[in-house]
Protein backbone atom coordinates (compact mmCIF):
# COMPACT_ATOMS: atom_id res chain seq x y z
CA UNK A 1 0.00 0.00 0.00
CA UNK A 2 1.51 3.67 -0.76
CA UNK A 3 2.09 5.81 2.01
CA UNK A 4 -1.35 7.60 2.86
CA UNK A 5 -1.03 11.35 3.40
CA UNK A 6 -3.41 12.38 6.30
CA UNK A 7 -4.66 15.97 7.03
CA UNK A 8 -5.82 16.21 10.59
CA UNK A 9 -7.66 19.19 11.76
CA UNK A 10 -8.60 19.89 15.41
CA UNK A 11 -11.44 21.66 16.85
CA UNK A 12 -11.84 22.88 20.48
CA UNK A 13 -10.44 21.87 23.51
CA UNK A 14 -7.10 21.50 24.68
CA UNK A 15 -8.24 17.42 25.51
CA UNK A 16 -8.79 17.41 21.47
CA UNK A 17 -5.84 18.12 21.01
CA UNK A 18 -4.06 15.52 23.34
CA UNK A 19 -6.50 13.27 21.47
CA UNK A 20 -5.56 14.60 18.41
CA UNK A 21 -1.94 14.26 18.83
CA UNK A 22 -1.96 10.46 19.70
CA UNK A 23 -3.81 9.51 17.48
CA UNK A 24 -1.24 11.11 14.61
CA UNK A 25 1.68 9.11 17.00
CA UNK A 26 -0.62 6.20 16.14
CA UNK A 27 -0.75 6.90 12.20
CA UNK A 28 2.35 7.75 12.17
CA UNK A 29 4.01 4.76 13.18
CA UNK A 30 1.47 2.72 10.45
CA UNK A 31 3.44 4.47 8.12
CA UNK A 32 1.02 7.60 7.79
CA UNK A 33 2.84 10.88 6.60
CA UNK A 34 0.69 14.23 7.50
CA UNK A 35 -0.02 17.04 5.29
CA UNK A 36 -0.81 20.70 6.11
CA UNK A 37 -3.63 20.88 3.06
CA UNK A 38 -7.06 18.63 3.00
CA UNK A 39 -6.25 19.11 -1.47
CA UNK A 40 -3.09 17.29 -0.22
CA UNK A 41 -4.62 14.44 1.58
CA UNK A 42 -6.03 11.38 0.56
CA UNK A 43 -7.68 10.95 4.38
CA UNK A 44 -9.09 13.74 5.90
CA UNK A 45 -9.54 13.33 9.43
CA UNK A 46 -11.98 16.53 11.73
CA UNK A 47 -11.29 15.91 15.52
CA UNK A 48 -14.87 17.43 16.22
CA UNK A 49 -16.08 19.33 19.66
CA UNK A 50 -19.76 19.75 20.45
CA UNK A 51 -19.74 22.40 23.49
CA UNK A 52 -21.18 25.37 21.38
CA UNK A 53 -22.80 25.49 17.60
CA UNK A 54 -20.25 27.51 16.17
CA UNK A 55 -17.74 24.96 16.52
CA UNK A 56 -20.11 22.74 14.83
CA UNK A 57 -20.85 25.00 11.40
CA UNK A 58 -17.29 25.05 11.11
CA UNK A 59 -16.81 21.26 10.44
CA UNK A 60 -20.42 21.08 8.36
CA UNK A 61 -18.80 23.70 6.25
CA UNK A 62 -15.45 21.68 5.71
CA UNK A 63 -17.57 18.58 5.09
CA UNK A 64 -19.43 20.39 2.48
CA UNK A 65 -16.50 21.07 0.66
CA UNK A 66 -15.06 17.68 1.07
CA UNK A 67 -17.94 16.56 -0.82
CA UNK A 68 -17.46 18.46 -3.70
CA UNK A 69 -14.14 16.81 -3.64
CA UNK A 70 -15.10 13.48 -3.34
CA UNK A 71 -17.20 14.02 -6.19
CA UNK A 72 -13.95 14.36 -8.39
CA UNK A 73 -11.78 12.18 -6.29
CA UNK A 74 -14.01 9.29 -4.86
CA UNK A 75 -11.30 7.68 -2.83
CA UNK A 76 -10.82 10.14 -0.69
CA UNK A 77 -11.55 8.73 3.03
CA UNK A 78 -13.04 11.39 5.04
CA UNK A 79 -13.47 10.69 9.10
CA UNK A 80 -15.28 12.91 11.98
CA UNK A 81 -14.14 12.07 15.05
CA UNK A 82 -14.81 13.17 18.46
CA UNK A 83 -17.69 14.61 20.22
CA UNK A 84 -19.80 15.81 16.83
CA UNK A 85 -19.52 11.92 15.95
CA UNK A 86 -20.41 10.42 19.38
CA UNK A 87 -23.39 13.65 19.68
CA UNK A 88 -24.60 13.01 16.41
CA UNK A 89 -23.83 8.82 15.47
CA UNK A 90 -25.20 7.80 12.27
CA UNK A 91 -27.37 10.62 11.84
CA UNK A 92 -23.93 12.50 10.77
CA UNK A 93 -23.25 10.58 8.03
CA UNK A 94 -27.37 10.54 6.79
CA UNK A 95 -26.89 14.15 6.61
CA UNK A 96 -23.38 14.22 5.12
CA UNK A 97 -22.92 11.16 3.19
CA UNK A 98 -19.41 12.04 2.32
CA UNK A 99 -18.40 10.65 5.83
CA UNK A 100 -16.85 7.21 5.82
CA UNK A 101 -15.78 6.72 9.50
CA UNK A 102 -17.18 8.05 12.45
CA UNK A 103 -14.86 7.52 15.94
CA UNK A 104 -16.35 8.74 19.07
CA UNK A 105 -13.92 10.25 21.53
CA UNK A 106 -13.74 7.29 24.06
CA UNK A 107 -12.71 4.91 20.84
CA UNK A 108 -9.83 6.51 19.54
CA UNK A 109 -7.56 3.72 19.70
CA UNK A 110 -9.76 1.66 17.24
CA UNK A 111 -9.23 4.97 14.49
CA UNK A 112 -6.47 2.90 13.16
CA UNK A 113 -8.61 -0.69 12.33
CA UNK A 114 -11.30 1.94 11.23
CA UNK A 115 -9.28 3.20 8.88
CA UNK A 116 -7.52 0.86 7.54
CA UNK A 117 -10.60 -1.02 6.94
CA UNK A 118 -12.27 1.75 4.78
CA UNK A 119 -9.07 2.41 3.20
CA UNK A 120 -8.89 -1.28 1.75
CA UNK A 121 -12.70 -1.25 1.06
CA UNK A 122 -12.57 2.12 -0.73
CA UNK A 123 -9.97 1.08 -2.70
CA UNK A 124 -11.65 -2.36 -3.59
CA UNK A 125 -14.90 -0.65 -4.41
CA UNK A 126 -12.90 1.53 -6.73
CA UNK A 127 -11.50 -1.35 -8.81
CA UNK A 128 -14.94 -2.56 -8.72
CA UNK A 129 -16.11 0.77 -9.76
CA UNK A 130 -18.74 -0.34 -7.66
CA UNK A 131 -20.87 2.75 -6.23
CA UNK A 132 -23.89 0.81 -5.09
CA UNK A 133 -21.04 -0.76 -2.60
CA UNK A 134 -19.78 2.68 -1.30
CA UNK A 135 -21.97 2.50 1.58
CA UNK A 136 -20.06 -0.62 3.03
CA UNK A 137 -16.78 1.23 3.41
CA UNK A 138 -18.08 2.71 6.43
CA UNK A 139 -16.75 2.28 9.80
CA UNK A 140 -18.12 3.43 13.02
CA UNK A 141 -16.72 3.25 16.58
CA UNK A 142 -18.97 5.08 19.26
CA UNK A 143 -19.29 4.40 23.08
CA UNK A 144 -22.95 5.36 22.97
CA UNK A 145 -24.26 4.86 26.93
CA UNK A 146 -21.42 1.84 27.67
CA UNK A 147 -19.25 4.03 29.49
CA UNK A 148 -22.35 4.95 31.92
CA UNK A 149 -23.50 1.63 32.47
CA UNK A 150 -22.08 0.12 35.22
CA UNK A 151 -20.60 1.34 38.15
CA UNK A 152 -16.82 -0.04 37.46
CA UNK A 153 -14.77 -0.54 34.53
CA UNK A 154 -13.65 -3.87 35.72
CA UNK A 155 -15.69 -5.63 33.51
CA UNK A 156 -13.68 -4.65 30.48
CA UNK A 157 -10.47 -3.58 30.15
CA UNK A 158 -10.59 0.46 29.21
CA UNK A 159 -8.94 0.10 26.13
CA UNK A 160 -8.43 3.82 25.66
CA UNK A 161 -5.79 3.97 28.30
CA UNK A 162 -3.95 2.07 26.09
CA UNK A 163 -3.78 5.20 24.25
CA UNK A 164 -2.53 6.78 25.90
CA UNK A 165 -0.14 4.52 26.87
CA UNK A 166 0.94 3.80 23.55
CA UNK A 167 2.26 7.48 23.16
CA UNK A 168 4.98 8.01 21.22
CA UNK A 169 7.15 11.04 22.69
CA UNK A 170 9.11 12.50 19.33
CA UNK A 171 11.99 14.36 20.59
CA UNK A 172 11.59 18.43 20.26
CA UNK A 173 12.19 19.58 16.34
CA UNK A 174 11.40 16.01 14.96
CA UNK A 175 8.08 15.47 13.15
CA UNK A 176 5.33 14.91 15.71
CA UNK A 177 7.58 16.10 18.48
CA UNK A 178 7.05 18.93 21.23
CA UNK A 179 8.48 22.65 21.94
CA UNK A 180 9.32 22.35 25.42
CA UNK A 181 5.66 21.70 26.25
CA UNK A 182 3.28 18.58 26.35
CA UNK A 183 -0.25 17.76 27.68
CA UNK A 184 -0.43 14.98 29.98
CA UNK A 185 -4.20 13.42 30.71
CA UNK A 186 -5.47 12.55 33.93
CA UNK A 187 -9.21 12.30 34.04
CA UNK A 188 -11.37 11.73 31.40
CA UNK A 189 -15.49 12.45 30.69
CA UNK A 190 -17.23 14.10 33.46
CA UNK A 191 -20.11 13.82 35.73
CA UNK A 192 -21.58 16.99 36.65
CA UNK A 193 -24.03 17.28 34.31
CA UNK A 194 -24.30 21.26 34.35
CA UNK A 195 -27.52 21.78 32.90
CA UNK A 196 -26.05 23.21 29.36
CA UNK A 197 -23.65 21.10 28.41
CA UNK A 198 -22.99 18.24 26.37
CA UNK A 199 -19.47 16.82 27.58
CA UNK A 200 -20.92 14.34 30.49
CA UNK A 201 -22.72 12.60 27.25
CA UNK A 202 -20.02 12.52 24.59
CA UNK A 203 -17.30 11.94 26.69
CA UNK A 204 -18.85 9.83 28.94
CA UNK A 205 -18.01 9.19 33.09
CA UNK A 206 -15.35 10.65 34.91
CA UNK A 207 -12.25 8.11 34.89
CA UNK A 208 -8.94 8.48 36.32
CA UNK A 209 -5.49 7.28 35.36
CA UNK A 210 -3.66 5.16 37.14
CA UNK A 211 -1.08 7.38 38.68
CA UNK A 212 1.62 5.22 37.81
CA UNK A 213 0.64 5.51 34.31
CA UNK A 214 0.51 9.48 34.79
CA UNK A 215 4.40 9.57 36.18
CA UNK A 216 5.76 7.52 33.73
CA UNK A 217 4.38 9.81 30.83
CA UNK A 218 5.35 12.57 32.35
CA UNK A 219 9.03 10.74 32.57
CA UNK A 220 8.91 10.05 29.30
CA UNK A 221 7.88 13.35 28.25
CA UNK A 222 10.63 14.95 30.34
CA UNK A 223 13.17 12.61 28.90
CA UNK A 224 12.72 13.74 25.67
CA UNK A 225 13.31 17.30 26.59
CA UNK A 226 9.70 18.20 27.91
CA UNK A 227 10.13 20.65 30.14
CA UNK A 228 6.02 22.25 31.05
CA UNK A 229 3.37 19.64 31.09
CA UNK A 230 -0.05 20.72 31.75
CA UNK A 231 -2.37 17.70 33.25
CA UNK A 232 -6.11 17.56 31.45
CA UNK A 233 -9.01 17.08 32.89
CA UNK A 234 -12.60 18.27 32.45
CA UNK A 235 -12.65 18.35 36.57
CA UNK A 236 -9.14 17.93 36.74
CA UNK A 237 -8.98 18.80 40.33
CA UNK A 238 -11.27 15.77 41.26
CA UNK A 239 -8.82 13.36 40.41
CA UNK A 240 -8.48 10.75 42.78
CA UNK A 241 -7.46 6.81 42.81
CA UNK A 242 -7.87 3.99 45.01
CA UNK A 243 -5.75 2.16 45.14
CA UNK A 244 -7.36 -0.94 47.18
CA UNK A 245 -10.10 -0.59 44.74
CA UNK A 246 -7.78 -0.74 41.56
CA UNK A 247 -8.59 -4.04 38.60
CA UNK A 248 -5.53 -5.18 36.86
CA UNK A 249 -6.78 -6.50 33.48
CA UNK A 250 -3.67 -8.73 31.43
CA UNK A 251 -1.41 -6.78 33.64
CA UNK A 252 -2.18 -2.97 33.63
CA UNK A 253 -4.21 -1.17 36.32
CA UNK A 254 -6.99 0.18 34.66
CA UNK A 255 -8.72 3.37 35.11
CA UNK A 256 -10.90 4.43 37.88
CA UNK A 257 -14.56 5.73 37.32
CA UNK A 258 -14.90 8.49 39.50
CA UNK A 259 -16.39 8.05 43.10
CA UNK A 260 -18.67 9.70 45.20
CA UNK A 261 -16.25 11.40 47.85
CA UNK A 262 -17.61 14.57 50.63
CA UNK A 263 -15.45 17.36 48.50
CA UNK A 264 -15.71 20.63 49.68
CA UNK A 265 -12.72 22.97 50.91
CA UNK A 266 -11.19 20.61 53.57
CA UNK A 267 -8.08 18.42 52.80
CA UNK A 268 -9.33 14.96 51.87
CA UNK A 269 -9.10 13.23 54.51
CA UNK A 270 -7.93 9.80 53.11
CA UNK A 271 -4.76 11.75 52.15
CA UNK A 272 -1.53 9.13 52.90
CA UNK A 273 -4.00 6.31 53.26
CA UNK A 274 -4.23 4.59 50.09
CA UNK A 275 -5.55 6.85 47.84
CA UNK A 276 -3.25 9.19 45.50
CA UNK A 277 -5.42 12.30 45.63
CA UNK A 278 -5.16 15.57 43.38
CA UNK A 279 -2.57 17.01 45.80
CA UNK A 280 -0.96 13.58 46.21
CA UNK A 281 -0.55 13.62 42.34
CA UNK A 282 1.03 16.86 41.99
CA UNK A 283 3.22 16.36 44.50
CA UNK A 284 4.42 13.08 42.80
CA UNK A 285 5.06 14.39 39.33
CA UNK A 286 6.51 17.47 41.23
CA UNK A 287 9.30 15.24 43.07
CA UNK A 288 9.99 12.33 40.91
CA UNK A 289 10.52 14.29 37.56
CA UNK A 290 12.37 17.51 38.75
CA UNK A 291 13.18 17.55 34.95
CA UNK A 292 9.78 19.19 34.46
CA UNK A 293 10.42 22.69 35.13
CA UNK A 294 6.33 23.85 34.98
CA UNK A 295 3.73 21.74 36.10
CA UNK A 296 0.30 23.05 35.27
CA UNK A 297 -3.44 21.81 35.28
CA UNK A 298 -6.37 22.42 33.86
CA UNK A 299 -9.93 22.70 34.17
CA UNK A 300 -10.68 23.37 37.46
CA UNK A 301 -14.13 22.83 39.24
CA UNK A 302 -14.40 25.19 42.00
CA UNK A 303 -15.80 23.47 44.47
CA UNK A 304 -13.88 20.63 45.77
CA UNK A 305 -10.89 22.57 45.88
CA UNK A 306 -9.46 21.20 48.93
CA UNK A 307 -6.54 23.50 50.91
CA UNK A 308 -4.33 20.91 50.95
CA UNK A 309 -3.96 21.23 46.41
CA UNK A 310 -3.19 24.43 47.45
CA UNK A 311 -0.48 24.10 50.01
CA UNK A 312 0.90 21.29 47.67
CA UNK A 313 1.09 24.49 44.83
CA UNK A 314 2.60 26.54 47.23
CA UNK A 315 5.14 24.37 48.94
CA UNK A 316 6.33 22.67 45.17
CA UNK A 317 8.08 25.43 43.46
CA UNK A 318 8.10 24.10 39.66
CA UNK A 319 4.18 24.14 39.91
CA UNK A 320 2.61 26.61 38.34
CA UNK A 321 0.73 28.98 40.13
CA UNK A 322 -1.93 29.36 37.55
CA UNK A 323 -6.02 28.31 37.94
CA UNK A 324 -8.36 28.42 35.27
CA UNK A 325 -11.67 27.82 37.44
CA UNK A 326 -14.46 28.56 35.06
CA UNK A 327 -17.41 30.92 37.49
CA UNK A 328 -20.24 30.52 34.29
CA UNK A 329 -22.26 33.45 36.34
CA UNK A 330 -22.46 35.62 39.14
CA UNK A 331 -26.36 34.71 39.84
CA UNK A 332 -26.90 32.13 42.54
CA UNK A 333 -30.22 31.80 40.33
CA UNK A 334 -28.62 31.11 36.77
CA UNK A 335 -25.88 28.87 38.87
CA UNK A 336 -28.80 26.44 40.06
CA UNK A 337 -30.27 26.51 36.62
CA UNK A 338 -26.72 25.26 35.62
CA UNK A 339 -26.64 22.76 38.11
CA UNK A 340 -22.91 23.99 39.55
CA UNK A 341 -22.89 22.78 43.10
CA UNK A 342 -21.94 26.27 44.54
CA UNK A 343 -23.03 29.91 45.20
CA UNK A 344 -21.15 33.14 44.12
CA UNK A 345 -20.11 33.43 48.11
CA UNK A 346 -18.51 30.09 47.94
CA UNK A 347 -16.74 30.59 44.57
CA UNK A 348 -15.33 34.18 45.51
CA UNK A 349 -14.74 32.19 49.12
CA UNK A 350 -11.97 29.82 47.31
CA UNK A 351 -10.82 32.81 45.32
CA UNK A 352 -9.73 34.24 48.50
CA UNK A 353 -8.37 31.42 49.87
CA UNK A 354 -6.21 30.59 46.75
CA UNK A 355 -4.82 34.37 46.69
CA UNK A 356 -4.40 33.75 50.38
CA UNK A 357 -2.55 30.46 49.76
CA UNK A 358 -0.72 31.22 46.13
CA UNK A 359 -0.48 35.11 45.54
CA UNK A 360 3.09 36.09 46.26
CA UNK A 361 4.39 38.78 44.03
CA UNK A 362 7.03 40.19 45.92
CA UNK A 363 9.10 37.12 45.39
CA UNK A 364 7.95 36.88 42.00
CA UNK A 365 4.89 34.30 42.17
CA UNK A 366 1.90 36.02 41.64
CA UNK A 367 -1.42 33.57 41.54
CA UNK A 368 -3.10 34.02 38.06
CA UNK A 369 -6.40 33.38 37.59
CA UNK A 370 -8.83 33.17 34.74
CA UNK A 371 -12.10 32.16 34.58
CA UNK A 372 -15.29 31.30 31.80
CA UNK A 373 -18.46 32.73 31.99
CA UNK A 374 -21.54 32.03 29.65
CA UNK A 375 -24.23 34.92 29.00
CA UNK A 376 -27.89 34.50 27.73
CA UNK A 377 -28.35 31.25 29.67
CA UNK A 378 -32.18 30.80 29.90
CA UNK A 379 -33.42 33.12 32.32
CA UNK A 380 -30.95 35.28 32.94
CA UNK A 381 -32.26 39.00 33.68
CA UNK A 382 -30.22 42.45 33.54
CA UNK A 383 -29.95 41.58 37.43
CA UNK A 384 -28.62 38.81 36.96
CA UNK A 385 -26.30 40.11 34.22
CA UNK A 386 -25.17 43.25 36.55
CA UNK A 387 -24.34 40.35 38.81
CA UNK A 388 -21.92 38.76 36.77
CA UNK A 389 -20.27 41.75 36.11
CA UNK A 390 -19.67 42.39 39.70
CA UNK A 391 -18.42 38.89 39.78
CA UNK A 392 -16.18 39.80 37.45
CA UNK A 393 -15.18 42.94 38.76
CA UNK A 394 -14.66 40.73 41.93
CA UNK A 395 -12.85 38.04 40.43
CA UNK A 396 -10.18 40.14 38.95
CA UNK A 397 -9.19 36.99 36.19
CA UNK A 398 -5.78 37.57 34.33
CA UNK A 399 -8.45 36.44 31.22
CA UNK A 400 -11.81 35.47 30.74
CA UNK A 401 -13.46 33.50 28.16
CA UNK A 402 -17.10 34.41 27.69
CA UNK A 403 -19.57 32.74 25.74
CA UNK A 404 -23.08 33.26 24.07
CA UNK A 405 -24.78 29.94 25.30
CA UNK A 406 -25.85 27.89 22.86
CA UNK A 407 -28.87 25.34 23.64
CA UNK A 408 -27.00 21.97 22.85
CA UNK A 409 -29.51 19.04 22.30
CA UNK A 410 -29.22 16.56 24.59
CA UNK A 411 -28.85 18.45 27.42
CA UNK A 412 -31.72 19.21 30.65
CA UNK A 413 -31.20 23.07 29.62
CA UNK A 414 -32.57 22.97 25.73
CA UNK A 415 -35.29 19.90 27.01
CA UNK A 416 -36.73 22.17 29.70
CA UNK A 417 -35.54 25.83 29.47
CA UNK A 418 -36.61 27.57 26.92
CA UNK A 419 -33.66 29.86 24.97
CA UNK A 420 -35.21 32.82 25.85
CA UNK A 421 -32.74 35.43 25.96
CA UNK A 422 -33.19 37.26 22.22
CA UNK A 423 -29.62 36.98 20.60
CA UNK A 424 -29.32 40.74 20.48
CA UNK A 425 -29.59 41.08 24.33
CA UNK A 426 -27.16 38.27 24.18
CA UNK A 427 -24.60 40.01 21.84
CA UNK A 428 -24.73 42.87 23.80
CA UNK A 429 -23.98 41.53 26.99
CA UNK A 430 -21.15 39.37 25.34
CA UNK A 431 -19.54 42.99 24.17
CA UNK A 432 -20.14 44.40 27.26
CA UNK A 433 -17.91 41.68 29.90
CA UNK A 434 -15.79 41.95 27.15
CA UNK A 435 -15.15 45.33 27.43
CA UNK A 436 -14.79 45.15 31.13
CA UNK A 437 -12.54 41.89 31.36
CA UNK A 438 -10.14 44.15 29.12
CA UNK A 439 -10.12 46.90 31.72
CA UNK A 440 -9.80 44.14 34.26
CA UNK A 441 -7.08 42.55 32.55
CA UNK A 442 -5.25 45.68 31.59
CA UNK A 443 -5.14 46.58 34.99
CA UNK A 444 -3.60 42.81 36.63
CA UNK A 445 -1.23 43.37 33.59
CA UNK A 446 0.24 46.39 34.95
CA UNK A 447 0.61 44.74 38.30
CA UNK A 448 3.39 42.77 37.10
CA UNK A 449 5.48 45.91 35.87
CA UNK A 450 8.98 45.66 37.56
CA UNK A 451 8.42 41.64 38.84
CA UNK A 452 11.00 39.67 38.13
CA UNK A 453 9.93 36.34 37.22
CA UNK A 454 10.34 33.10 35.40
CA UNK A 455 8.93 32.62 31.32
CA UNK A 456 9.00 29.94 29.21
CA UNK A 457 10.27 30.93 25.73
CA UNK A 458 7.40 29.28 23.08
CA UNK A 459 9.02 30.92 20.09
CA UNK A 460 9.55 34.08 17.54
CA UNK A 461 6.24 36.37 18.51
CA UNK A 462 3.66 36.53 15.68
CA UNK A 463 5.52 40.22 14.35
CA UNK A 464 8.73 38.11 13.69
CA UNK A 465 6.56 35.63 12.02
CA UNK A 466 4.84 38.13 9.95
CA UNK A 467 8.38 40.04 9.38
CA UNK A 468 10.12 36.37 8.32
CA UNK A 469 7.16 35.76 5.81
CA UNK A 470 7.30 39.14 4.36
CA UNK A 471 11.02 38.79 3.96
CA UNK A 472 11.68 38.95 -0.34
CA UNK A 473 12.96 34.82 0.30
CA UNK A 474 9.75 33.51 1.80
CA UNK A 475 7.87 34.64 -1.29
CA UNK A 476 7.51 33.43 -4.55
CA UNK A 477 8.35 29.32 -3.64
CA UNK A 478 4.49 28.41 -3.59
CA UNK A 479 5.04 28.24 0.34
CA UNK A 480 4.55 31.55 1.84
CA UNK A 481 5.72 29.59 5.37
CA UNK A 482 5.28 31.57 8.41
CA UNK A 483 8.83 32.01 9.65
CA UNK A 484 10.90 30.36 6.53
CA UNK A 485 13.76 32.69 7.82
CA UNK A 486 14.10 31.25 11.29
CA UNK A 487 13.27 28.00 11.99
CA UNK A 488 14.45 25.02 14.96
CA UNK A 489 14.78 21.82 13.50
CA UNK A 490 13.73 22.58 10.17
CA UNK A 491 10.38 23.99 11.58
CA UNK A 492 9.38 27.11 11.50
CA UNK A 493 10.51 28.41 15.50
CA UNK A 494 7.08 31.07 15.46
CA UNK A 495 4.61 29.58 14.15
CA UNK A 496 2.37 27.40 16.53
CA UNK A 497 2.58 23.51 16.03
CA UNK A 498 -0.63 22.21 14.88
CA UNK A 499 -1.38 18.71 13.18
CA UNK A 500 -2.12 20.77 10.22
CA UNK A 501 0.63 22.49 9.32
CA UNK A 502 1.57 26.16 10.18
CA UNK A 503 -0.31 28.86 9.28
CA UNK A 504 0.53 30.63 5.97
CA UNK A 505 1.48 34.26 6.21
CA UNK A 506 -1.84 35.55 4.41
CA UNK A 507 -4.00 33.66 6.91
CA UNK A 508 -2.56 35.86 9.41
CA UNK A 509 -4.50 38.57 11.39
CA UNK A 510 -2.65 41.96 11.23
CA UNK A 511 -0.92 43.21 13.55
CA UNK A 512 -2.36 44.58 17.01
CA UNK A 513 -1.22 48.28 17.90
CA UNK A 514 0.72 45.68 20.94
CA UNK A 515 2.51 43.74 18.13
CA UNK A 516 3.69 46.52 16.28
CA UNK A 517 7.18 47.31 16.56
CA UNK A 518 8.85 49.40 19.55
CA UNK A 519 10.23 52.62 18.08
CA UNK A 520 13.40 52.17 20.26
CA UNK A 521 13.74 48.44 18.93
CA UNK A 522 17.15 47.42 17.47
CA UNK A 523 16.36 47.47 13.63
CA UNK A 524 17.69 43.53 13.37
CA UNK A 525 16.86 42.53 16.60
CA UNK A 526 14.49 39.31 17.29
CA UNK A 527 11.13 39.57 19.07
CA UNK A 528 10.37 36.25 21.07
CA UNK A 529 6.96 34.86 22.82
CA UNK A 530 6.99 33.51 25.85
CA UNK A 531 4.67 33.11 29.10
CA UNK A 532 4.51 33.82 32.61
CA UNK A 533 3.65 30.58 34.91
CA UNK A 534 0.24 32.20 35.35
CA UNK A 535 -0.35 31.69 31.71
CA UNK A 536 0.39 35.82 30.83
CA UNK A 537 2.34 36.10 27.63
CA UNK A 538 5.54 38.19 27.29
CA UNK A 539 7.11 39.64 24.87
CA UNK A 540 10.79 39.91 24.92
CA UNK A 541 12.73 42.01 22.37
CA UNK A 542 16.65 40.66 21.76
CA UNK A 543 18.84 43.34 20.45
CA UNK A 544 21.05 42.52 17.19
CA UNK A 545 24.02 41.27 19.19
CA UNK A 546 21.89 38.84 20.83
CA UNK A 547 19.35 37.73 18.08
CA UNK A 548 21.49 34.34 17.64
CA UNK A 549 20.75 33.09 21.14
CA UNK A 550 16.72 33.30 20.57
CA UNK A 551 17.03 29.63 18.82
CA UNK A 552 18.58 28.35 21.76
CA UNK A 553 15.88 30.12 24.17
CA UNK A 554 12.76 28.30 22.44
CA UNK A 555 11.55 25.69 25.09
CA UNK A 556 13.12 26.60 27.42
CA UNK A 557 12.77 28.92 31.12
CA UNK A 558 14.15 32.04 31.35
CA UNK A 559 14.35 34.93 33.74
CA UNK A 560 12.77 38.08 32.53
CA UNK A 561 11.96 41.73 34.56
CA UNK A 562 8.34 42.99 33.26
CA UNK A 563 9.24 46.84 32.40
CA UNK A 564 5.58 47.41 30.52
CA UNK A 565 2.18 46.36 30.44
CA UNK A 566 0.14 46.60 26.74
CA UNK A 567 -3.50 45.75 25.81
CA UNK A 568 -2.92 42.06 25.42
CA UNK A 569 0.54 41.16 26.82
CA UNK A 570 3.24 41.97 29.04
CA UNK A 571 6.92 43.29 27.81
CA UNK A 572 10.38 42.09 29.33
CA UNK A 573 13.80 42.21 29.39
CA UNK A 574 16.02 38.48 29.86
CA UNK A 575 17.69 39.01 32.85
CA UNK A 576 20.65 36.28 31.75
N1 LIG B 1 -23.08 27.24 25.54
C1 LIG B 1 -22.12 28.17 25.76
N2 LIG B 1 -20.98 27.91 26.41
C2 LIG B 1 -20.80 26.66 26.86
N3 LIG B 1 -19.79 26.10 27.54
C3 LIG B 1 -20.08 24.80 27.74
N4 LIG B 1 -21.27 24.51 27.22
C4 LIG B 1 -21.75 25.65 26.67
C5 LIG B 1 -22.94 25.99 25.98
N5 LIG B 1 -23.90 25.08 25.76
C6 LIG B 1 -18.62 26.84 27.97
C7 LIG B 1 -18.44 26.82 29.49
C8 LIG B 1 -17.28 25.89 29.67
C9 LIG B 1 -16.49 26.10 28.41
C10 LIG B 1 -15.55 25.00 28.06
O1 LIG B 1 -17.47 26.21 27.41
O2 LIG B 1 -18.09 28.12 29.91
O3 LIG B 1 -16.50 26.20 30.83
FE1 LIG C 1 -19.37 20.46 31.21
FE2 LIG C 1 -19.87 21.15 33.77
FE3 LIG C 1 -18.45 18.90 33.21
FE4 LIG C 1 -17.35 21.32 32.79
S1 LIG C 1 -17.98 20.50 34.80
S2 LIG C 1 -17.32 19.54 31.38
S3 LIG C 1 -19.12 22.54 32.12
S4 LIG C 1 -20.61 19.29 32.70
Amino acid sequence: MPARSVYLETFGCQMNELDSELVAGQLRALGYRFVGEPDAADVILYNTCSVREHAEQKVWSRLGLDRLRKEREPHVVVGVLGCMAERDGEDLIRRMPVVDILCGPGELDKLPALLDNAVRTRDSLQADADAEGAKSARQVALQGSTSRRSGTLAAAQDTLEMLDLSRAVSPAGGEGGHRGSAYVRITRGCNKFCTYCVVPFTRGAEVHRPPDHIVDECRKLADAGVIEVTLLGQTVNHYRFEHGAAVTVNGIVQPQKGRAYAGGHRADPYRGTGVTTFADLLARIHDEVPAIRRLRFVTSYPRDFGDDVLQVIRDHPRICRYLHVPAQSGSNAQLKAMNRGYTVEEYLEFLDRARAFLHQPEIGRPLAVAGDIIVGFPGESDADFLATARLLERARYKNCFIFKYSPRPGTVAYDKLPDDVPEAVKRRRNNELLALQQRISAEVGAEYVGMELDVFVEGLSRREVKRAARAPHARGNGHAHAGVALTIGGRPLGAPETLHGTPSACAMPPLSEDEAPRPDAAPRGVQVSARTDGDLIVHVDLPADRAARAESLVGRVARCRITESRQLSLVGELLD
